[in-house]
């Protein structure tokens, strides 16, 4: 199976993941990007089962409106069993780094109001160690060049993802050179930087669930 395949099999699997406990009151978290939105095109199969979706972004919102699936406000959600996601890298304890999309604001409010968080990935966004795929922070746009300089004395090496404006209003500045070998240690650092919208580390808030797309079949891991 190539890579597309593989999201489209873990998408799948997500669907068949949730579906026995959804019920008519029910709302679906759901996440941003390509594996995210395979997950919406295999939800969009089961759309009579639930009552809806709270969104990551806009442009999954737009996905799930365009299949029929009704999109709610989070602020007139009380609560809500799963949010399903994609990742760009996570490690066997499900730790994660997030927002190559841009989205990773949005994702972390949605996760923190989830009972459970179900990643959605193909094999090659599993690692031994966070941070190759350079971390994501999204800042407040006149405190940019400051949270850079804070981010340098933390040891990265940060990249402004130049022109890229987040649904927030934010800009992203990509961290590179990272080996994070404390997750939950520098996502509460980095967030501590004055300008710092939120960074893309879920790592106090992991996934409880990974699906993981491989060439033997979509492995379960928790
Ligand atoms: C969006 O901001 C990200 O957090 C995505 O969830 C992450 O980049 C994974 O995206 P893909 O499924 O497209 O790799």
């Amino acid at each position: 199976m190539n890579q597309d395949e593989l999201k489209q099999a873990v998408g799948q699997a997500a669907v068949d993941y949730i579906k026995p406990h959804l019920d008519d009151d029910s709302i679906v978290g759901v996440g941003t990007g390509s594996t995210a939105n395979c997950f919406i095109d295999a939800l969009a199969n089961i759309k009579h089962l639930f009552d809806g979706a709270v969104a990551s972004s806009e442009a999954s919102a737009e996905r799930l409106k365009s299949h029929g699936i009704p999109v709610f406000d989070l602020n007139g959600v009380s609560g809500m069993d799963f949010y399903i996601d994609g990742a760009d890298e996570i490690n066997e304890r499900l730790e994660m780094i997030k927002g190559g999309g841009a989205a990773l604001t949005r994702e972390k409010i949605v996760a923190a109001v989830a009972k459970k968080f179900v990643c959605v990935a193909d094999e090659s966004k599993l690692v031994p160690m966070l941070g190759t795929f350079p971390l994501p922070v999204e800042v407040i746009p006149m405190a940019r060049s400051h949270v850079a300089r804070e981010l340098v004395k933390l040891g990265g090496d940060p990249v402004w993802r130049e022109g890229v404006v987040t649904d927030n209003g934010g800009e992203i500045l990509d961290v590179h050179n990272l080996r994070i070998a404390s997750p939950m240690e520098l996502e509460s650092s980095i967030n501590q930087i004055t300008g710092v919208i939120t960074n893309g580390l879920f790592a106090q808030r992991g996934a409880d669930v990974l699906l993981l797309g491989t060439q033997e079949g979509v492995k379960t891991l928790k």
